[in-house]
């Protein structure tokens, strides 16, 4: 079976498990999956329920698709996102976000933690991503047969970031008093951490941030036409001189204890849309 025609089955069994079409989709990363909780949720499928989709195997990841309102509007929120270093493809990994595609989704909503390579970023700080480098990704999600549902064989990438999102978040994030930072993402695989020679060369080479998602997903919203907004939560910081040992609880708790921030840009920013 192709990738379409899995993506074609995809969508008619969640369409005959949810009545509402989604025109919102929100991926929630690692440590941020609070905002579920404002949603009015109509129909929860665990991922393994879904015919296609791979399993999430990390284990503080719930793995749910929600299909609910979160204000007045219709959204599909992927509760736990996949990851390269779980051993999917990139197809596996970007699969879900076809899927929302073809269920009506044209706005794509990303969050994720990212250690700070920016000295003038603080750990729990929010940072609007406005752009990303994926160079340093083994794989592409968009190499393959590319049936013309999919779009452009050389998509564009010259806005990947929705930058009227950007300057709403921006707006919003300044009436609501929360510190938002803007900068660059930088995918890499993991999953160990950087080296300090690695996050030396990641800050010359023009990021802010670095973690280990989202820019799949990101490529091929951005095939398939979507606006895409994305946030980091800065869990730790990346300078190589002032370089502490990581430690996964920790970043963990610096999401966690940033979230009620993102949860409220998100769904102000959902309820502008
Ligand atoms: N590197 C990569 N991914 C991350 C980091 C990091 O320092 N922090 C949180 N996700």
């Amino acid at each position: 079976m192709t990738i379409l025609e899995q993506v074609q089955q995809t969508t008619q069994f969640i369409q005959s498990k949810a009545q509402l079409t989604p025109q919102i989709g929100i991926i929630l990363g690692t440590g941020l999956g609070a905002l579920a909780q404002e949603l009015t949720i109509e129909t929860t499928l665990s991922y393994e329920s879904i015919p296609h989709f791979p399993l999430s195997t990390v284990e503080f990841h719930s793995g749910k698709l929600l299909l609910g309102t979160l204000g007045d509007k219709p959204v599909v929120v992927m509760q736990g996102r996949f990851h390269f270093y779980e051993g999917y493809s990139m197809q596996q990994i970007t699969f879900p976000v076809r899927v929302m595609h073809a269920l009506g989704v044209r706005t794509l909503l990303v969050s994720n933690a990212a250690g700070g390579l920016n000295p003038a970023f603080q750990t729990t700080d929010l940072m609007v991503i406005d752009d990303h480098i994926s160079l340093l990704l083994p794989q592409n999600p968009l190499v393959g047969p590319n049936p013309p549902e999919f779009g452009d064989r050389f998509p564009d990438m010259s806005e990947p970031y929705s930058k009227s999102l950007i300057d709403q978040s921006l707006a919003i994030a300044e009436d609501l008093g929360i510190r938002l930072q803007r900068g660059v993402y930088v995918s890499v695989t993991g999953p160990q951490l950087e080296t300090r020679a690695e996050y030396r060369m990641l800050r010359q080479w023009g990021a802010d941030a670095v973690g280990m998602s989202t820019v799949p997903e990101v490529i091929v919203a951005n095939q398939m036409g979507m606006a895409v907004f994305g946030v980091s939560v800065i869990t730790d910081m990346c300078i190589p001189e002032t370089l502490e040992k990581a430690d996964i609880q920790k970043i963990i708790a610096a999401a966690g204890a940033a979230e009620p921030h993102l949860t409220r840009l998100m769904r102000t920013l959902v309820s502008q849309l």
